[in-house]
């Protein structure tokens, strides 16, 4: 593996999958793989699990791990080319990334949507001068459009904890104060769309997500409905993705905050969520306390997800 942006770099999932429960019974059997090898994760956004489980992951494959967060500490970068370099960037990213390159043997990148522009947003403008101009295997940690590792994560979840062999699974919108990308639900959606699930997205209107990632996933604008019968909730906010609202809240409304209401509704669900929550805006108290929440458990995957696809890294180098 080279890259690792979206579904499609895994190859068959079940497979993927298969090889992550296997990892997990044992993530210390591959030491050797990583030996006098370096992992470099570079942040342009805050990070708490996928900075720890990422480099966690490094460590259990015997591999140097090292952090570079861009906004403390390291030249703030100019990301576009053609800018005169009058103001307060004085490293452009053209010479930084063959440099991060020449210190290590493969890169994360973690770089969110900025909601300026669209284009430069799905264009994926950091991550793709990363795998172009680095010269090492490069893997997503959250880039504009995307977070494959979560997803791969939510995916093994999911397989550990399905009663039925093909659950029902809700990725539902719920409220939230700020504008945030919609690489999450993108990349759920991606990789729901492959599993055998029956998957279902629901969201109030306005918030429709790009079709590349919705295929053809049911959309249900009734929450409730959407609810019935689930054996999984996944909560998530995103902002408007559609033009000429891109970026922006459409909408407030609380009741779609994920309740006991709601809950009630579905086959005793398990709800997950990426984390970090707003608890009381994205769901309440009562639900992300209960049993029946797996949002630890799914936060503990991210190491083996990690650790699988920087594996298949290593394994071709
Ligand atoms: N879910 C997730 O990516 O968490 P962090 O933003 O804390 O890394």
């Amino acid at each position: 593996m080279k890259t690792y942006t979206n579904v499609k770099d895994l190859g068959n999932l079940q497979d993927a999958v298969k090889e992550a429960l296997e990892v997990k019974k044992n993530r210390y059997a591959y030491k050797h793989l990583g030996e006098n090898k370096t992992l470099l994760m570079v942040f342009f956004n805050s990070s708490l699990r996928t900075r720890l489980s990422t480099q966690k992951a490094g460590m259990n494959l015997g591999m140097n791990t090292f952090v570079l967060d861009i906004n403390q500490g390291a030249w703030q970068l100019e990301t576009e080319r053609g800018v005169v370099m009058d103001g307060d960037k004085p490293e452009h990213i053209l010479e930084a990334i063959p440099v991060m390159g020449c210190y290590c043997d493969i890169i994360g990148v973690r770089a969110f949507a900025k909601f300026e522009s669209k284009a430069y947003d799905y264009g994926e403008t950091v991550i793709n001068q990363f795998i172009r101009y680095s010269g090492k295997p490069v893997f997503s940690m959250e880039a504009a459009t995307g977070h494959p590792l979560q997803a791969f994560a939510d995916l093994i979840t999911i397989e550990e904890y399905k009663a039925a062999a093909r659950p029902k699974v809700v990725l539902t919108w719920a409220p939230h104060p700020k504008a945030l990308p919609q690489a999450v639900p993108n990349s759920f959606a991606d990789f729901m769309n492959e599993a055998d699930v029956d998957f279902v997205i629901t969201h109030p209107h306005g918030y429709e997500l790009d079709g590349k990632f919705v295929r053809g996933a049911r959309v249900e604008y009734d929450q409730i409905k959407a609810f019935e019968g689930a054996d999984f909730v996944y909560a998530k906010n995103w902002a408007a993705y559609q033009d000429p609202n891109y970026g922006k809240i459409l909408s407030d409304d609380r009741s779609w905050t994920v309740s006991g209401r709601q809950m009630a509704l579905t086959n005793n669900a398990r709800f997950m969520h990426c984390l970090p929550v707003r608890r009381n805006m994205i769901v309440t108290d009562e639900v992300i306390e209960s049993p029946r929440s797996i949002v630890i458990p799914e936060a503990a995957n991210r190491e083996i997800s990690a650790q699988v696809v920087i594996k298949r890294m290593l394994e071709n180098l």
